[in-house]
């Protein structure tokens, strides 16, 4: 990690207005992460927060968990939309029993594996059940990304994403990645908005160079939503 100062901008928000009342922050347990991370995937936090109470309740554990049909699953799922995410979420559970002595895994080769998961949800998986340092890179930290260094070559390829992928794992913190990782996302989806992002209240906003050229042209604009 390089000392730069979007990181501790990012953290000190983090402190005052971060959101860490989220019901799946409660404890570090992994299975409750896992399963937030997946329903968190394509689905805003506040649409999440009253399918994710109700499935915890129902399946508390990851035995629980094993022991219900697929069709249950499905049936908590309801609404939610996205269903092969709870197809996934079924198809894990049973390799973690068959193979993996009913323990989540802890390494992140080995949870990239999972059906379901990528680097994003593998590294918010760690970062915030075990403070481990990986970084996340969804389309809202890629926003931010965009503007905060005015990547006016930014598009949808992988030689871009690569790019991001560099920047982000510069910029993540060492210690802190667990705030670090929701502060941003949180900036996201709170100030940094696709439209009409809400740049005057932005802890960003002072060396934010898609703000000082004052919005002429949104470079994240470039990327395929
Ligand atoms: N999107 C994916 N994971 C998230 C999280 N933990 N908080 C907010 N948005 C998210």
């Amino acid at each position: 990690m390089i000392k730069t100062p979007i990181t501790q901008l990012i953290i000190n928000w983090f402190h005052f207005y971060g959101r860490k009342y989220l019901p799946w922050k409660k404890n570090q347990n992994i299975y409750y992460i896992w399963i937030s991370e997946i329903m968190l995937q394509q689905t805003q936090v506040n649409t999440v927060i009253p399918f994710y109470k109700k499935f915890i309740t129902r399946f508390p554990s990851m035995k629980s968990l094993y022991q219900a049909s697929l069709d249950e699953i499905l049936h908590y799922w309801s609404g939610l939309g996205y269903y092969t995410r709870a197809k996934n979420i079924y198809r894990t559970i049973q390799i973690i029993f068959k193979n993996k002595k009913g323990i989540f895994p802890e390494n992140f080769f080995e949870i990239i594996q999972l059906p379901g998961i990528g680097k994003t949800t593998a590294g918010a998986i760690l970062s915030f059940s075990r403070n481990f340092s990986f970084s996340i890179l969804d389309s809202n930290v890629k926003r931010i990304l965009v503007r905060y260094y005015y990547l006016i070559n930014a598009n949808s390829s992988k030689k871009f994403e690569t790019i991001l992928w560099n920047i982000i794992n510069i910029i993540t913190p060492f210690h802190n990645t667990k705030q670090f990782n929701q502060s941003i996302m949180d900036i996201a989806s709170l100030i940094c908005t696709p439209k009409y992002p809400k740049c005057i209240i932005c802890p960003l906003n002072l060396y934010c160079l898609q703000y000082k050229k004052n919005h002429q042209k949104d470079v994240y604009l470039l990327l395929k939503k």
